[in-house]
């Protein structure tokens, strides 16, 4: 699975860091600073969950053939 960012929606509520901070990282004015990753095997569920803690959607998760099922992630 990938991550996905529309960097434009940001406005620096910083709950994906607060959420997942191995996974969400901030510039130096507290915007997420990346447009988007690949997630690596073990941390898809807490990719979800930055990604759902985010309240301007701005952060989509993008599910690829042969992902695992979501609902076997924790
Ligand atoms: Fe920005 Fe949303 Fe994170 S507004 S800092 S992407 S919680």
């Amino acid at each position: 699975m990938k991550i996905a960012v529309n960097r434009n929606l940001c406005c620096g509520h910083a709950r994906c860091y607060a959420t997942a901070p191995t996974l969400f990282h901030l510039d130096d004015d507290g915007y997420i600073d990346t447009a988007g990753f690949d997630v690596q095997l073990g941390d898809e569920a807490l990719a979800r969950k930055g990604a759902r803690a985010c309240p301007e959607r701005a952060i989509r998760v993008v599910d690829e053939p042969g992902d695992p099922p979501k609902e076997n992630l924790r």
